[in-house]
């Protein structure tokens, strides 16, 4: 990792590069669990709220769940009476030998109790370690399941040899899902992590001089473009997590995807930094599909 303030400028991350090596890693898994007869099946369960930007999601997901051998359906059930609808749905996967993985759309609702629904899931095939079991275990230093976004971006720190040790790594935002676990991450003595972690939120002052200290910068914001370049220290590492249609009727296809990081200006000064799309996006879904085949082999053996 270049610390100093010379050296090559924006050399993308390529996160469907890391993603590919992945798949074949999970795919010769799927094959020796297939050798067992066991075929690992995943399982999305959602509120029907015609939320089209998951629908893509799921298709893109349902692709590379084929793409590797995972079997993969999804379960909708209707906005009234949602909760318990959703409880009676995981508590039947739960129950099912035949069922791996359950996704759960989060956020629920408003109304509906998340703590209520959970009580339904099995902690084991909470594939993307939102069931507070599992986030109880990361918190504890023994992490099982961990929030698949979280984990794509250690994954690509891993991957691409940009170590974290006594690093200065600034992580903008602390939701649950995202910036709260990758923090634990960062900070985790055992899991590669050991960096010196800042984390920032909405009520951060002065946050390009909280950007500007970052010698590794993970944006987890939710803004479409928010970070600027000029924010940025030459040669930081930049892992943008943010993902966003931004509509503009004279591109070809009435827009396009963008990060919380301003490409831009943010490569002319970063080292390496992640695209979007192309970066994060493909890691997180090639984890999902990793833990999948991790908690059939688990209920195996
Ligand atoms: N690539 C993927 O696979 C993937 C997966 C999940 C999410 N995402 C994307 O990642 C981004 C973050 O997701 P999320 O679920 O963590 O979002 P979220 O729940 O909305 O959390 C956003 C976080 O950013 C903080 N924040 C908001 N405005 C800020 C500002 N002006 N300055 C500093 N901090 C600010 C919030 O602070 P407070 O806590 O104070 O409100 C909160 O902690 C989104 O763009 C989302 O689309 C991508």
């Amino acid at each position: 990792m270049p610390d100093k303030e010379t050296g090559p400028r924006g050399v993308k991350i390529d996160g469907r590069g890391i993603a590919r090596a992945m798949e074949e890693e999970v795919a010769a898994e799927v094959g020796r669990l297939a050798e067992r007869g066991v075929v690992p099946r995943l399982v999305s369960v959602a509120v029907d709220d015609d939320d089209r930007s998951f629908e893509s999601y799921s298709r893109s997901r349902e692709r590379a769940c084929e793409r590797v051998g995972i079997e993969t359906d999804s379960v909708k059930v209707p906005l009234m009476d949602a909760e318990r609808s959703l409880g009676r749905e995981l508590a039947k996967l739960s129950a099912d030998p035949a069922v791996h993985g359950v996704l759960l759309k989060l956020p629920l609702p408003s109304g509906v109790s998340e703590a209520g629904v959970f009580s339904h899931l099995h902690p084991g095939k909470d594939v993307e370690g939102v069931h507070p079991r599992n986030a109880g275990l990361l918190a504890l230093g023994r992490p099982r399941f961990v929030p698949c976004t979280a984990a794509a971006v250690m994954a690509i720190l891993r991957r691409e040899d940009l170590p974290l040790e006594g690093r200065h790594v600034v992580v903008l935002g602390r939701s649950r899902v995202v910036g709260a676990p990758l923090t634990t991450m960062l900070l985790d003595k055992r899991t590669g992590g050991n960096g010196t972690v800042t984390v920032c939120h909405s009520r951060t002052r002065n946050l390009p001089q909280m950007v500007a200290q970052a010698e590794v910068l993970i944006a987890a914001v939710g803004r479409p473009e928010y970070v600027k370049g000029e924010w940025i220290r030459p040669g930081a590492v930049v892992i943008d997590v943010g993902v966003h249609w931004l509509a503009d009727s004279s591109l070809p296809k009435g827009g396009k995807l963008v990060g919380d990081v301003h490409f831009e200006s943010a490569s002319r000064v970063a080292s390496r930094i992640t695209p979007v799309p192309g970066g994060v996006g493909p890691v997180t879904t090639a984890i999902l599909l990793r833990a999948t085949v991790r908690a059939a082999a688990r209920a195996e053996d």
